[in-house]
């Protein structure tokens, strides 16, 4: 069986380093690593629009915003094909096919959609769109016959929806479909980046987030003004570096050549951590040390993208090309799905 990737973010907003660690850093290692035959990446715009049907503007703008992240970081088209979820019209066509498959109750408890209904005030007054976007996340996977899907912690219930699905439609229908596996960040710290606030999730309404396209001024800015342990406030102090956002980025980003570079009194992250938990380290000299690993790993993606957003159309026509060959692909799916049900009647 072929290994084939597909991934994909909404575009509701910039990326920021909490996607960096939890997805892209590994997307681009995975393309890296040659292990697989298809690696496919996907701009959700029509799940973006599910709860945010009344903003198509900020969805519109996103798709360039989204793309120049994935080109900065390292997703090469040659090696990847990147593609637009709304052109493909076949997703929408296999949606309503899986939608008989999936109760209204099981979907409702999909934990993730519930917390999200909760987030959006939505609760009793659920758009259909936003309630079935599982189903077309089941779509967006299968079509592509997705093995893996590498993706944060949050979306372990929709690979869960979906392989249900793929198991009553193979049970059904006859084995068609491909049962797709979740792949997740090695690294604890990359599962969940917290905000630069403290607050468990890093998300653009919070207002807590770094942001790949981020200027060295404003990473420097949100890192000294970080959260850190609200108990540590003489130097001298005993901290706390388990729920600290400051240490956790450093659990996600810094390396033992950071320490040789940047700070050589220390030999590794777990002494630095074990001083701060004696007392007698200060919040702004591991701060100062997080902005310079920050800055390290963050200057070349910026560099990066600032060259790429000066020619639009380049980028543009990489999603145009992507979508085309997305389509070729997800059609022969759904001709496989449609002969499986037997609606296949001029073939
Ligand atoms: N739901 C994902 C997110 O919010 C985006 C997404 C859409 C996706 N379709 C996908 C992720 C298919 C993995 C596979 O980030």
């Amino acid at each position: 069986m072929k290994k084939i990737i597909l991934t994909g973010d909404r575009p509701t907003g910039r990326l920021h380093i909490g996607h960096y660690v939890g997805s892209l850093r590994s997307r681009v290692e995975l393309q890296e690593s040659g292990a697989y035959d298809e690696i496919n990446i996907m701009i959700a715009d029509a799940q973006a629009l599910t709860d945010n049907f009344d903003n198509p503007d900020k969805v519109r703008a996103n798709i360039l915003e989204v793309a120049l992240d994935y080109l900065a970081c390292g997703i090469a088209p040659e090696k990847a094909t990147i593609l637009i979820q709304s052109q493909i019209p076949e997703l929408t066509e296999l949606t309503f096919y899986y939608m008989n498959l999936v109760t209204l109750s099981r979907l409702e408890r999909n934990p993730t959609v519930k917390a999200e209904l909760k987030l959006r005030n939505f609760e009793g007054n659920i758009p259909m769109g936003f309630l079935t976007y599982p189903v077309s996340q089941t779509a967006d996977i299968t079509a592509f016959r997705a093995d893996t899907v590498p993706v944060g912690e949050d979306q372990l219930p929709m690979l869960e929806q979906a392989r249900e699905i793929v198991r009553s439609f193979n049970a059904l229908y006859g084995e068609t479909l491909v049962e797709p596996k979740a792949l997740l960040a090695q690294n604890k710290a990359c599962l969940r980046l917290p905000g630069t606030d403290g607050k468990a999730k890093m998300s653009k309404s919070l207002g807590n987030c770094i942001y790949l396209a981020d200027s060295a001024d404003e990473i420097r800015q949100k890192i000294m003004s970080m959260y850190t342990d609200p108990n540590h406030i003489q130097v001298s102090d005993p901290g706390n570096t388990r729920d600290n956002p400051v240490f956790l980025y450093l659990d996600a980003f810094s390396s033992p050549a950071h320490f040789e570079r940047y700070l050589p009194e220390y030999a590794s992250l777990d002494e630095l951590k074990a001083h701060y938990e004696r007392g007698g380290l200060g919040d702004v000299k591991v701060k100062k040390f997080l902005n310079n690993v920050l800055q390290e790993v963050l200057a070349p993606i910026r560099e990066k993208r600032e060259k790429l957003a000066k020619d639009p159309g380049t980028v543009m026509a990489i999603l145009k090309k992507g979508s085309e060959k997305a389509r070729e692909t997800a059609a022969a799916t759904l001709s496989d799905v449609k002969r499986a049900m037997k609606i296949d009647y001029f073939a």
